[in-house]
């Protein structure tokens, strides 16, 4: 990662899943805002749970720290009960959305042709949209990597043109790193997001794509300073303000 060259901005975005409560949300919130002060070179963005997003976008709102949503409904409005709209989202302040998350297509059967309306109904309102794609590890076993991420990207390329992705970002998030300690290796992380890159043709130098799965405060600058990786999407170490300050300032640096 090497700003200057790529003109690339890092971004390291924190997901908190169904994780928190009101306190521990303020705390959390309040030691970010003390320890990020004055870093602008990497941009820092904290998706909580949508019921926290007022919390947590009051809280920030003088902060150098973005908001953003972990999902989006796939409809504009209406009767749906249970879902959150992106008008919804880019009133409480949200600026980016993840969309296909690995844990929502398999804990929640979200298919791609669900993973296109949601990635349009972001943008639609202005909303920066956070693909997320990956392989199982049985796919990775059987050489089908590349070929299931390809096909999770060209999904959302075909329904909605390659200048969407002027404004979104990609998260390479292998299923099995997710969750589980296990980082992916930066050959495996510089394979993948060298693949993506050359999907898009020219385009693909200037698209931002981050890294997921098992990120760490100890192995977050040697991710970082892989060429192809732009910053990252981190589950479990963004509940710790130290924690995930230390993967930020890494991307800062
Ligand atoms: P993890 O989660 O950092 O806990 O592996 C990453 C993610 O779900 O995006």
């Amino acid at each position: 990662m090497s700003t200057t060259a790529t003109g690339r901005r890092p971004l390291v975005l924190a997901n908190w899943k169904a994780n928190g409560d009101h306190n521990s949300n303020q705390t959390l919130i309040e030691a970010l805002c003390q320890g990020w002060k004055g870093l602008n070179k990497a941009e820092m963005v904290i998706c909580p749970p949508h019921c926290y997003l007022g919390q947590v976008s009051d809280a920030l709102a003088h902060a150098n720290i973005e908001v953003g949503a972990q999902d989006i409904s796939r409809f504009e409005r209406g009767a749906y009960t249970g879902d959150v709209t992106a008008f919804m989202l880019a009133e409480f302040g949200c600026r980016y959305v993840i969309v296909g998350h690995s844990e929502r297509r398999e804990y929640f059967s979200e298919t791609d042709a669900q993973v296109i309306e949601k990635f349009q109904r972001a943008q639609e309102q202005g909303l920066t949209p956070i693909l997320c794609v990956g392989e199982s590890l049985q796919e990775r076993d059987a050489g089908k990597a590349l070929e299931k991420i390809g096909a999770q990207i060209k999904a959302v390329l075909d329904s909605c043109g390659r200048n969407c992705f002027v404004n979104a970002l990609i998260a390479y998030e292998p299923i099995w790193a997710v969750g589980t300690g296990r980082i992916a290796t930066p050959e495996q992380v510089e394979e993948v997001h060298q693949y993506i890159r050359e999907i898009f043709g020219e385009l693909g130098d200037k698209i931002r794509i981050l890294y997921g799965g098992s990120v760490k405060a100890d192995n977050a600058a040697e991710t970082f300073a892989l060429d192809d990786v732009d910053g990252a999407l981190v589950g479990g170490a963004s509940l710790k303000a130290e924690d995930f300050l230390t993967i930020c300032r890494a991307a800062n640096n």
